[in-house]
């Protein structure tokens, strides 16, 4: 597995990471054992989670299992969700302390604002708080996720001012079929050097050859199953249109005439974009970790990447950028 800097960074990640938001909704606690066992087999150290995933199941679920092996992984999790009472300093303080005994570890390797997109937030308190957790020593590294460019842009600006940590890393919502991050988003991580790890990078599973045309989902996957709920029904409409299983269909056909699968291709593809870090692709089988594990090494050249975009160019479709897609209907 190839390992990569999280941006200008000093932390290596493994070029595939392992996505966790389906830890404790549809992956029992005995299967993530297996799962993280088996990725560190298959060189995949960066663990993404979130103090809100499976209601704490799943930093719950990966404290159990990196017992005895902490430092042989890279544990990135987010604090500060709206839903969960936002970035304010008294809630990121208290969820990074829940997330620290769950997560059985005295140290967060990457600590992200889970979401920032209120714009009157106030920016400065916030960095403080931050660069307060590094200087305790509980947080290595500070990241951001599903905020505006300009906010992140005024973070670094800050941290400049004050002498505080920099955000080396951000997760926005990117994948083949979501790529509004290449217009402004991507611009700045490249000049400051921030690195990327973008989410949902399979489309939650569309992009993984899960779903077929016409057919019915299988009732174990996301969309078959009433685990998800609402929301994932409706992400899945959302991109799902005649155009995109067009292109999937295509995309599908590339992978296999050089021996590949779709999600390997969807995550190559991601891994050749500019300031990709890591592609943190989230599994619920330890057949798809393996299938992913792979991805890591395919060198695509600048002719397949140019007959890939034209496949998947038509379809591009972006979600509104207010993100609000759990809550309501597009
Ligand atoms: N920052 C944020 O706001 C945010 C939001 C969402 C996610 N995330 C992070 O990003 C990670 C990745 O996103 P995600 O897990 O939601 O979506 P994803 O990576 O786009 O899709 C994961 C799903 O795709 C299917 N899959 C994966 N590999 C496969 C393979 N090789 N063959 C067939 N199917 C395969 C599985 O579906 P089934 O389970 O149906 O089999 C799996 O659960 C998350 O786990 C989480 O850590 C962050």
């Amino acid at each position: 597995m190839p390992k990569r800097t999280l941006g200008q960074s000093g932390l290596e990640v493994s070029a595939v990471g392992l996505g966790t938001d389906a830890f404790g909704i549809s992956v029992d606690g005995p299967t993530v054992k297996k799962i993280i066992s088996a990725a560190i087999d298959h060189g995949i150290t960066l663990i993404d989670t979130a103090y809100m995933y499976g209601g704490g199941k799943s930093e719950e679920y990966i404290g159990n299992s990196i017992q005895g092996r902490r430092d042989d992984f890279v544990i990135a999790t987010k604090g500060g969700h709206p839903m969960d009472g936002g970035p304010a300093r008294s809630n990121l303080i208290k969820e990074l302390e829940v997330s620290l005994k769950r997560l059985k570890t005295d140290y967060i390797d990457l600590y992200q604002v889970h979401v920032l997109h209120d714009s009157r937030f106030p920016l400065e308190e916030m960095m403080q708080t931050l660069n307060d957790m590094v200087r305790s020593g509980k947080v290595r590294y500070l990241g951001l996720s599903n905020m505006y460019s300009w906010q992140l842009c005024r973070c670094n600006d800050l941290a400049e001012i004050h002498g505080w940590d920099k955000i080396i890393s951000v997760q926005p919502h990117y994948h083949m079929f979501e790529r509004e991050v290449e217009s402004d988003l991507s611009q700045y991580c490249q000049w400051a050097g921030v690195g990327m790890l973008p989410y949902f990078p399979l489309a939650g599973g569309l992009l993984a050859g899960r779903y077929t045309r016409g057919e019915e989902p299988a009732s174990d996957s996301r969309a078959g199953s009433d685990a998800w709920g609402a929301g994932m029904r409706r992400y899945f409409d959302h991109y799902g249109t005649e155009a995109t299983y067009d292109a999937i269909e295509a995309l599908a056909e590339f992978a296999r005439a050089r021996d590949h699968t779709l999600a390997q291709l969807a995550i190559a593809w991601l891994l050749h974009r500019p300031m990709l870090s890591s592609v943190i692709a989230g599994v619920s089988k330890l057949s798809q970790l393996a299938d992913n594990a792979t991805a890591g090494q395919w060198e695509l050249s600048q002719d397949e990447m140019n007959e890939i975009n034209s496949i998947i160019h038509a379809p591009r479709r972006p979600l509104p950028t207010s993100w609000d897609w759990t809550r309501k209907p597009l």
